[in-house]
Parts: structure tokens; sequence; C-alpha cells
């Protein structure tokens, strides 16, 4: 009979809780309002033709690197930032590698490495979810090829400085260190300058969240010129499709339209931070478009309770260190209120004496 390899054999299966998603959806850190109207204007004007042929991916990788401030040979279109961790496990990683992360983070690192046979390596998070850089300096072996990193990190929105991420990368010259900037646009800072400068350095960036074209699939992936070349050699030379390549330069030409979300999902962020202390909840402030909040044993019945007003919220308590927690993302000013209405009702509901600490 046939067999799947024995590495993926043994992944566990990954179902995000996508299914029947109704409601206000603040359970995907996704963009509440949608694209610029820029991208819809040029979905409507698509022709047949560009449907007929096969995408090409290098003009908008060009106009993108420019956007950037990268040359295009550092750059690679990908299939989302998924894709782009994908395609550095694929160029990286044989049987046996080890792979850093620190724990909680993002799933799929842990997925698309284990999935080439390497050892993923978890590390817990320091205090308050910090980033441990000593433990993660300590624990490099001979046989380390890949740290990967979410800055800010999901689901924790904490952050690790650029100068720690650097020194890091500068330590290891043999490891492929990634930082996935996929919340770069809620935070501000970002390596993607250093990686001419930084050969085992990748960048990688989202059209997802702040741009709204989570449907679409386009993200980002840099790299110094010379390991792009090797990481070019792994895509599809079709890895992007033609209706998010015709509308990736109107998403990125409509600052403005960005600008205007991520101002909305700050402020909302503090608004929810300072509802979170009043409600006196435990809550890791966030440099990204959701916040991790503490709510304890009853969870489930807090997500229930959200659910029942129209909003949906993420659990993750399962996830390290994140017992009785949930995740929930910020959006634009309006359902931020609807948000903040619905939080005060389910904490009474839940805990009418307050939720312990
Ligand atoms: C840290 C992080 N990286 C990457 C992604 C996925 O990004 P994309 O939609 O570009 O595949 C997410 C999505 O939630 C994320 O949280």
């Amino acid at each position: 009979m046939l067999e799947a390899r024995a590495s993926v054999r043994s992944l566990k299966e990954y179902h995000p809780p996508l299914g029947g998603r109704v409601g206000l959806r603040l359970d995907f850190n996704e963009n509440t309002v949608g694209c610029s109207p820029r991208v819809l204007e040029r979905l409507r004007q698509l022709q047949f033709e560009q449907l007929a042929r096969y995408p090409e991916r290098e003009s908008v990788e060009r106009q993108v690197a420019s956007y950037l401030g990268v040359d295009p040979a550092e750059l690679l279109l990908t299939n989302g930032v998924d894709e782009a961790i994908h395609i550095i496990c694929e160029t990286y990683l044989e049987p046996g590698d080890e792979v850093l992360i620190v724990v909680p983070t993002f799933s799929m690192y842990e997925i698309y490495a284990a999935a080439t046979g390497a050892r993923v390596v978890t590390i817990p998070a320091g205090p308050e979810f910090s980033y441990p850089k000593n433990d993660v300096l300590a624990r490099i072996s001979s046989r380390t090829r890949l740290i990967a990193i979410a800055n800010p990190n999901n689901p924790t929105g904490t952050v690790v400085s650029q100068s720690d991420l650097l020194r890091m990368a500068r330590a290891a010259p043999e490891v492929a260190v990634l930082v996935d900037e996929a919340y770069f646009d809620f935070y501000g800072d970002s390596l993607l300058a250093e990686v001419t400068n930084c050969p085992n350095l990748f960048v990688a960036r989202t059209f997802s969240k702040a741009y709204g074209l989570a449907g679409l699939r386009i993200g980002v992936l840099a790299g110094s010129g010379s390991q792009m070349a090797m990481v070019r050699r792994v895509s599809s030379p079709y890895n992007v499709n033609a209706v998010a390549l015709a509308c990736l330069p109107e998403a990125v030409a409509d600052q403005d339209y960005v600008r205007q979300y991520v101002s909305e999902v700050l402020q909302g962020r503090e608004r929810l931070e300072q509802e979170m202390r009043a409600l006196k909840l435990r809550f890791w402030p966030s440099q990204a478009n959701f916040v991790l909040v503490r709510i304890g044993e009853r969870h489930d019945a807090f997500v229930q309770a959200m659910r029942e007003r129209g909003i949906l919220v993420r659990d993750r308590s399962r996830d390290f260190g994140c017992d009785g927690c949930v995740r929930i993302s910020v959006g634009s000013n309006s359902p931020t209120e609807r948000l903040i209405v619905a939080l005060r009702e389910a904490i009474r509901i839940i805990a009418p004496t307050g939720v312990p600490a």
C-alpha cells in the first residue's frame, strides 16, 4: 500500500476552525473592512485573457520590491506567508536537522518543518512571553538549520527587538533566520532593510492583514540575493495567481487606505486594552491587531457567550503557556464598539464576581 513519508504520517492534522464563521469575525486576525476600493475596481476590470494566461510574477515583483526598498533579486512574491515558510523549509531542511521555535507561536513553522523530517525544538517563552534570546542562542547546535520567529508574535502580540534578532542571525551564520513580520503594519519596526547585509536573514510579510487580502493569498519573502536564488529554485513559477497579481499593485498604491485602517486598529487596540484593565482581566500588551487575554477556566463559556452576541474570538487555551487564554482580533472603529459591549456582557455572565487574576 502506498504510504506517505514517515515524517508526514506523524504530523498532527491541523484544522483551523473555519467552518460556520458567521458573525463579526475577530478570530483570525483578519481585516474587518476589506481591501482598498481600488482593488475591487481592478477586479471588476479583469478580462478573460488574464485568467487564460499563466500568471507573470516578475513585473509585479519589481513594483513591490521598489515599494519596499529592496532589490528585485532579494524578493519573492509568495502564496501568503504560509508558502514563504514552506519554501524556506524545503530549501534548507534535511531530515534530522533542527529547527528552533519559541512557543507559543504560529503553528505553521512546526508543521512545515516537521514535514521535511527535521526535528522541531521548542523553547518556552520567558516571563510575560518575552523572547528568551539567551536560551535560543544556547540551544543552537551544529544541526540547527532554521530559527523561525514571528515578530510581533502570534498569539501573544509580543515583540523582540531588531537588535536582538540581528545579533542572533549574526551569531549563527549557517542557520536560516526567518523573521515573520505578518503583523508589521501594526507595529512599525522591520528588519527588511537588513537582508542585504545579513545573508542568512529572511523577512516575510503578508497582505492578508492590514491590506485585507487574506482570500487572495499574497505575501512576500525577502532575503539576500544569493540565498533567494536558491529559494526561487523551490518555488513554482506560478505560485501567485493572476488575480492576486493584477490586484496587488493597486493595493500597494493605496497607502492612504492602509494607513487609515491601521490607525483605527491602533485606537481600537488601545480601547480594548483599557477595557480589559477596567475589567481586571490579565492581558498581554500587543503590537499586533489582536490581544491575548486570560479568561481562566471558563474560557469555553466566554467564547460561547461572545458567539451568542455575534462575535467570534479564538480560544488559544491549548497553546503552550496559554491556559485559559483567548485571542481577540481588533478591527475598525464600529466593530470595536460592538466588541467592547459584548466583552463586558460576556464577562459579567461567566464571572459575575470577576475573573480570578
Ligand atoms: C505570524 C503569522 N505568520 C503568517 C500568517 C499567515 O499569513 P498569510 O495569510 O500571508 O499566509 C499568520 C496568520 O495568521 C500569522 O499569524
